[in-house]
């Protein structure tokens, strides 16, 4: 199991399967992009499922999600998610991406044994889209949706920044579009994990503003708390239900004490935590000959030392030297 001495399980591995992205969000990434890690540097498909084999086997996680940078770039991820659906016991398998390229290949991703898709879209207006994104691809990833719906990746859910004056004033009308097509929509606070540290606290949209700006079109019932686990979403039900709508509050309320979550980036080092500032090395050890055994033995060890939380509150906090795109969400 990987455990760490504050009682917490990771059951949940988040595995970036690629650093590169083919958007240039604003509050991830500067439009020439980044230095992107050297292929040899990657770890190879094999090793990828590899690993996640001896995650699902010998160290107790139970759920497995893709990310990038942008995972549907990298041009192995049907055959890893095929490979990691054979894996007993079968892990649940999870995606998140930006969709473009999601209408190419949603139905070989669900017939490889995908169960789960989230899609990051923070506008429905190909010009505000353009401004947060610097790219002309709206088009693309609504195309994207819709094939992922298709295909049975249920439920399909999104992931929305809201940008203060550049697209805060769409909350409402993203909610009402999620419900109509029964999408489930969960806003994310800004958080300081961009390559260029360009976060301000006080320009962020917190929870509480979102809350507010949604309130004014709908009636929002909280969820039994119960039901949230460990999730990162606190959720409430719109205008009675059935349709949810989650808020990520990462800065302004840490759900860190419920925290499962382990990380293995695209070069195979292991991530304790997203905000982390140290990292354990596998791939060196992998690539010298390790056991099983021994590649497992190092990830515990890596997560016994997780610390209580993130600290973004802190105020020695220090930005991790990795970008978000490269930690992979
Ligand atoms: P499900 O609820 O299982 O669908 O997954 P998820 O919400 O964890 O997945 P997703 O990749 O869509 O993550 C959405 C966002 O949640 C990420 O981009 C992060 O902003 C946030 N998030 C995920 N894990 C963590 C975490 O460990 N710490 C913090 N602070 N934020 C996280
Ligand atoms: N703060 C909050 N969310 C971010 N994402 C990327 N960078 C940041 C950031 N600095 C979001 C993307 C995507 C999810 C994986 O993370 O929009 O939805
Ligand atoms: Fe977990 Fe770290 Fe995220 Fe907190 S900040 S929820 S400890 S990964």
């Amino acid at each position: 199991m990987l455990l760490d001495t504050f009682g917490r399980q990771a059951v949940d591995l988040r595995v970036s399967l690629t650093d590169r992205c083919n958007l240039r969000c604003t509050y991830c990434m500067p439009e020439e992009g980044l230095q992107w890690l050297a292929k040899p540097d990657l770890l190879t498909d094999e090793e990828i499922v590899r690993l996640v084999g001896i995650a699902v086997r010998d160290l107790g996680v139970r759920e497995v999600r893709f990310t990038g940078g942008e995972p549907l770039l990298r041009p192995g991820l049907v055959g890893v998610v095929a490979a990691c659906a054979e894996l007993d016991p079968r892990p649940e398998l999870s995606l998140t991406t930006n969709g473009i390229g999601l209408a190419r290949t949603a139905d070989a991703l669900r017939a490889a044994g995908l169960d789960r898709i989230n899609v990051s879209l923070d506008t429905l207006d190909p010009e505000t889209f353009f401004t947060l994104t610097r790219r002309r691809r709206h088009h693309d990833v609504l195309e994207g949706l819709a094939a992922a719906e298709a295909a049975g990746l249920a439920p399909v859910k999104l992931n929305a920044v809201l940008m203060r004056g550049v697209n805060d004033h769409e909350a409402g009308d993203l909610l009402a579009w999620c419900v109509e097509r029964g999408y489930e929509l969960r806003f994310i606070e800004q958080m300081p994990l961009d390559a260029q540290h360009g976060w301000d606290r006080t320009r962020m949209v917190t929870a509480e503003e979102i809350l507010a700006l949604l309130q004014k079109r709908f009636t929002l019932t909280p969820e039994a708390t119960a039901a949230r686990g460990a999730a990162p979403a606190e959720r409430w039900l719109v205008d009675g239900g059935p349709a949810r709508v989650g808020v990520i509050a990462s800065v302004t309320r840490p759900f860190c004490r419920a925290c499962d979550r382990t990380r293995l980036t695209a070069d195979g080092q292991i991530r304790d935590c997203l905000f982390a500032t140290t990292e354990t090395d596998l791939r060196t050890a992998l690539r010298s000959g390790a056991s099983d055994a021994e590649l497992g033995e190092l990830w515990r060890k890596a997560m016994w030392g997780k610390k209580a939380g993130g600290g973004i509150d802190d105020p020695q906090f220090h930005q991790p030297e990795r970008p978000m795109s490269a930690i992979g969400g």
